[in-house]
């Protein structure tokens, strides 16, 4: 498995949206790590889709490791700003995070 900068964890189940929000937030995203070339180049971003994150509202919610950022009703607009900013430059869109976990750090 490569070595990724980031891995972003995307609630697809349907306690925390109603129509299908969070799986349409995760086929863009890929379309757009795609675009932008962050899946193999330089930056290495993955995406993985979970069920539930136990949180079920206010979502399309959004989890950014292994910096332990949590983001909330994440939108096409919002999934841009968090790309360019958080996984491209590395610094979280601070007015859209609701939880800042731990870091996670990963022995070589
Ligand atoms: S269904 Fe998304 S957090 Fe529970």
């Amino acid at each position: 498995m490569p070595a990724y900068d980031r891995i972003v964890l995307v609630c697809t189940g349907k306690n925390c949206t109603q129509n299908g929000e969070g799986l349409a937030l995760y086929d863009r995203l890929k379309t757009r790590l795609k675009q932008l070339g962050l899946i193999n180049g330089t930056i290495k971003i993955k995406r993985s889709r979970v069920h539930c994150f136990g949180v079920c509202k206010a979502g399309p919610l959004l989890c950014v490791q292994p910096d332990g950022v949590w983001y909330y009703a994440v939108d096409e607009a919002k999934l841009e700003l968090i790309i360019e900013q958080h996984l491209i430059l590395g610094k979280p869109v601070t007015e859209w995070v609701f939880h800042q976990g731990p870091q996670v750090t990963c022995k070589k």
